[in-house]
């Protein structure tokens, strides 16, 4: 299929990233249907574009009259058959690998046979993902990174089995979203996550260890490192869960000590101290404004 072809996408999963995507493909003009499972699940997602095109409304990016469109181009079901005339779909559901593979098994009565299937996975083989379809050379990871209307990252990942062509087609679509492309092998983590996990893993050993605290770690590495946020402060954004549940992943699939999360944040998982979202991890957010 050609890029000129895609015309209506279809977005699985309405959370932050399903949500994030379909938002970022309406505002560059193609036709959306959402489908998830939860109906509560759309509410928030809707609610996430509304307030980011708010934010780009207030900021003079767009017109109200934009915003209806964007809107307007947007549909919701949680009938799987609603997605029977995309042209290409992206999957953005539950991170479980079962998940995704009763998902798929039902796209594919439902879809034209030459649509490709794009994973948004952080964590399961591409490879493993699309064996479990009976469309594998139209199989191929596309993993956004969040919010996806800010981050312009889009890591694409063929799976051994996965066309030349359908790869094209993911890089396509990634352009056509105005987001940029950087091809990865299948290999778990891909690019960033690879290089990213460990860092916050070793960050977390570091003030486990009692080297120093939080905000010296964190201040240490954005003056010393040039980065834009700590490492401990990324972790408490994103989600201490998160890393931790990526962490193990990557350990169980590499055997590598470097994936594998120390004491102190299984110990924060158990609290509840997830970070931002529960308004305590590394750092209290129940203070602040
Ligand atoms: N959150 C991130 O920062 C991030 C970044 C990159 C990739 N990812 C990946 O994106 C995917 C989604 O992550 P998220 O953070 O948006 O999760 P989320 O929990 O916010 O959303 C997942 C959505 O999938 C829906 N869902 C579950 N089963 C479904 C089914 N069978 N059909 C349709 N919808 C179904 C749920 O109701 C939920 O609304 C995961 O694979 C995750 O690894 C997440």
């Amino acid at each position: 299929m050609n890029i000129d072809d895609v015309k209506i996408i279809g977005v699985c999963g309405a959370g932050t990233m399903g949500a994030g995507i379909a938002q970022q493909a309406s505002i560059n003009g193609f036709t959306v249907k959402v489908m998830d499972v939860d109906d509560a699940a759309w509410d928030r997602g809707l609610a996430i574009i509304t307030g980011g095109l708010d934010r780009m409304l207030a900021k003079e990016k767009i017109t109200q009259a934009q915003k209806d469109e964007v809107l307007g181009r947007i549909s919701y079901s949680t009938d799987v058959t609603s997605l029977a005339d995309v042209d290409y779909v992206i999957e953005a559901v539950f991170e479980d690998y079962e998940v995704k593979k009763a998902l798929f098994e039902k796209l594919e009565g439902v879809c034209r046979p030459e649509v490709v299937f794009a994973t948004n996975t952080s964590s399961i083989s591409i490879t493993e993902i699309a064996a479990a379809t009976g469309r594998p050379a139209n199989v191929v990871g596309m993993h956004f990174f969040n919010p996806v209307p800010v981050m312009k990252l889009v890591e694409i990942i063929p799976a051994l089995q996965t066309l030349p062509e359908a790869a094209a087609l993911a890089t396509a679509v990634t352009e056509r979203l105005d987001r940029v492309p950087v091809p990865c092998k299948d290999t778990p983590g891909f690019v960033v996550n690879r290089i990213l996990i460990p860092m916050m893993i070793d960050a977390a050993r570091v003030f486990e260890s009692g080297v120093a605290s939080a905000e010296d770690i964190d201040t240490a590495m954005k003056l010393g490192a040039n980065l834009p946020m700590g490492p401990l402060e990324l972790m408490d954004f994103t989600g201490v869960d998160i890393a931790y549940n990526v962490g193990n992943v990557l350990f169980e699939y590499t055997r590598e000590a470097r994936f594998s999360p120390p004491t102190i944040m299984r110990k924060m998982v158990k609290a509840g101290h997830l970070g931002r979202k529960t308004g305590k991890g590394f750092y209290d957010y129940t203070q602040k404004t």
